[in-house]
Parts: C-alpha cells; sequence; structure tokens
C-alpha cells in the first residue's frame, strides 16, 4: 500500500490524534499545490500520525484523483486515505440496476465514475440533448462537443412513443454542472415528470382547490446533491460559485414554476458533503481503518483515536462540519481554520473555529504542540 509507505523510525505508538485535511484552499488551489502543503503532509507521514483528504470536490474517480494529488503534493497517497464528495454514492447498491441520470463534471468523466461504482445504466443530459435537441434550445451550438463523447439513450420502454419513454430512476449530481441552463433543464423535466419518465407532465387531477400552477409530485425519482458548497477557492483570488450555487439557482427556478414548499411541491433533495453528518461519519470511519492499516505496516501499538484535527478554509463546511459532528466513537473533532482559501483573514467566521492560523503548516504545527 503505497499511502503507508514512509521513511522513518518504525513507530513505537501510532499517536491518538489525526488529522483530516480539506484540499481546495488548504492544500491546493485549482492545479497549484500550496506553498508549504507538502511539508506539513511529509511531516506527519515521517511521524506515522494518520491523515485522510476530505474534500467537496470530484468529477474523477478516486484512483485518479488520490494519483494526481500524490505528484502534486509530492507524497504518497492511496485511496484508502481519500473520501471526496461522491464517493458516497458508491454505496448505493440499491439503484445500481436501475437507470440513473448522472449531472456534472467534464465531458463523460461522471458517467465513468458512475460506471466503475457499478451503476449499470447511466444517463447524462448531453445525451438527452444530443437525442431530442429541442429539448433545450440555448445548447444547440454545443451539439458539436457534446456529440464527441455522449451515447445512444437506452433503449424506448416503448418503441412506439421514444419521446416519451425514458424513464429515469434517480438524479446524481456528482460535481459542478458545466451546462447550468441543461442541466437545469433536464431535471426539472425529470422531477415534473410522471413518475421519471422524460416528456411528460405530472399535474394534480384538476383538484381547482389545489395550486393553480397544478404541480404534483407523484412517484418523483429521488434528486442527491454531492457537495452543499456555495463557494469554493478556486485560482481566481475570489471565492468562485460551487455546486451548492447551482442548487440554490434550479431551487429558485422550482419555486417559481411549481411554488414550492408553500405550494406542497417541496423539492425533495438530499445534500451530502461537508458539513452534513454522514459524511463526517463516513470520513471517520475511513480514517480509523486507515490508522489500523498503519499499524499493520508499521507495527507498534494502537491505542483508540481520541481526536481529529479538521483542516478547511471554508467555514461553512470544514470548520462547521468539524464543529458539530457528533462522533459514534467519542472522537472529539477540532476545527482550525486556514486563511489560504474562502476565508478571508480579519473577518469574522460564521462558525468559530477551535483555532484560526496562517496554512496547512501552521495549522500542523499548533496541532501538535496541542498534543505534546
Ligand atoms: O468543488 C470543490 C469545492 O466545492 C471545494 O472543495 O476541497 O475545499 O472541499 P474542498
Ligand atoms: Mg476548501
Amino acid at each position: 500500500r503505497r499511502g503507508l509507505q514512509t521513511a522513518a523510525a518504525p513507530a513505537s505508538r501510532i499517536p491518538t490524534f489525526a488529522f483530516a485535511f480539506d484540499i481546495d484552499g488548504v492544500l491546493v488551489r485549482s492545479s497549484d499545490a500550496l506553498p508549504r502543503a507538502h511539508k506539513a503532509l511529509s511531516y506527519l507521514q515521517s511521524q506515522h500520525i494518520p491523515w485522510i483528504l476530505l474534500t467537496n470536490g470530484g468529477g474523477s474517480h478516486e484512483s485518479a484523483r488520490v494519483a494526481e494529488l500524490s505528484s502534486k503534493l509530492n507524497v504518497p497517497i492511496d485511496t484508502s486515505m481519500f473520501v471526496q464528495s461522491h464517493t458516497p454514492f458508491a454505496d448505493m447498491d440499491h439503484l445500481k440496476d436501475k437507470t440513473v441520470m448522472v449531472v456534472g463534471g467534464e465531458a463523460d468523466k461522471c458517467r465513468a465514475v458512475a460506471e466503475a461504482y457499478g451503476f449499470k445504466t447511466v444517463v447524462t443530459p448531453g445525451d438527452i440533448l444530443v437525442a431530442h435537441p429541442d429539448i433545450w434550445p440555448f445548447s444547440q451550438q454545443l451539439l458539436p462537443y457534446y456529440k464527441t463523447f455522449t451515447r445512444p439513450l437506452p433503449a424506448p420502454i416503448d418503441p412506439a412513443s421514444p419521446s416519451t419513454s425514458l424513464r429515469i430512476d434517480a438524479v446524481f449530481v456528482y460535481n459542478d454542472p458545466r451546462d447550468w441552463g441543461l442541466d437545469s433543464q433536464v431535471i426539472k423535466d425529470v422531477l415534473l415528470s410522471h413518475r421519471g419518465i422524460l416528456g411528460t407532465l405530472s399535474r394534480k387531477n384538476g383538484n381547482a382547490a389545489l395550486d393553480n400552477r397544478g404541480y404534483q409530485q407523484d412517484g418523483q425519482p429521488p434528486l442527491y446533491f454531492s457537495n452543499p458548497d456555495l463557494l469554493w477557492a478556486a485560482k481566481y483570488h475570489l471565492p468562485r460559485l460551487g455546486q451548492g450555487g447551482f442548487r440554490e439557482a434550479f431551487e429558485g427556478i422550482w419555486t417559481a414554476i411549481t411554488g414550492g414548499e408553500a405550494h406542497g411541491v417541496k423539492l425533495q433533495k438530499t445534500v451530502l458533503g461537508k458539513p452534513h453528518q454522514p459524511t463526517y461519519e463516513f470520513a471517520e470511519k475511513r480514517l480509523i481503518s486507515h490508522r489500523r492499516n498503519l499499524l499493520q505496516c508499521h507495527g507498534g501499538t494502537l491505542a483508540n483515536l481520541q481526536r481529529v484535527y479538521m483542516v478547511g478554509d471554508n467555514p461553512a463546511s470544514d470548520i462547521a462540519g468539524g464543529n458539530n459532528y457528533k462522533s459514534p466513537h467519542g472522537i472529539d473533532w477540532a476545527s482550525i481554520l486556514v486563511q489560504t482559501g474562502v476565508y478571508v483573514e480579519g473577518t469574522v467566521p460564521a462558525h468559530q473555529p477551535r483555532n484560526t492560523v496562517g496554512d496547512v503548516w501552521d495549522a500542523v504545527t499548533w496541532a501538535a504542540a496541542q498534543e505534546k
């Protein structure tokens, strides 16, 4: 296991503290590693202090992202130390034999991830646009681009009416949509269809007492978002809109069209990712098993993990998540906010961290000093 081979003296004991590092704004800014990221991670590895990466990012398979980060950060990392936004989708076995629509990411990369997770029938909004160009009039100029990677739609349920016989059983937003217009239109079409059958419209049975918009939800497919981030730290010096920006825009469209919750048509959605409890539970499980692997690799004794330092740049995801997480193992999650990403030095963060420091190396040295 490449990630576990580090030089340095054999571990007499694996420390009872560990780290969870956010990626964008802590270790990298888009494709550039931050100055002291390598120093921080390689120090921890030389001391056999366990750490994992916990990101709301995504868009490629865990193995590909880990290989890219290992080379960019110049430290050995393996998938046992890595949790990204859509990693939990890999466990959703009950939907793997269904027809799912995967939204977001570059070209066809997220479909490849979903298929690697075991999803057998994956459709994308690009496939739908190429099959039914009129579904979204404003992306016609992108058809040549889409045709380089899209696939024919699955066989129609009713060959006699191909344009209204593709049934979508679930919608997943894997990564930031690149065509907000097409993706919003197609997700709306699916969610307001009759039982997920594209091209149909589910209307209330003419009951005048109900809202005059006439929409209802009868057996709509579930909608999963992988990342709540409204903003994130890319290469540009100011934060950029993230997948949460797309979700907020879509919710605006949904409410304008259906009346939303006030009219009994609440958008049924599941949002995963930091700061939500399930993502932290998933990450803690991953960290505990990675720590056990370290023991196998280096020998020594393994007392229970007592504290995890959550190092992040975004108060709304990393700090809120670290502060609010309730560990089933009684592990204390201590949040540390760095000033190399979304958070602006000198402002009051919306969620108060255990400590605020300059960068990731400051976070590691401060945390190690707490454990002396
Ligand atoms: O899309 C990535 C962005 O939402 C933030 O990623 O690594 O800061 O959780 P990260
Ligand atoms: Mg970040």
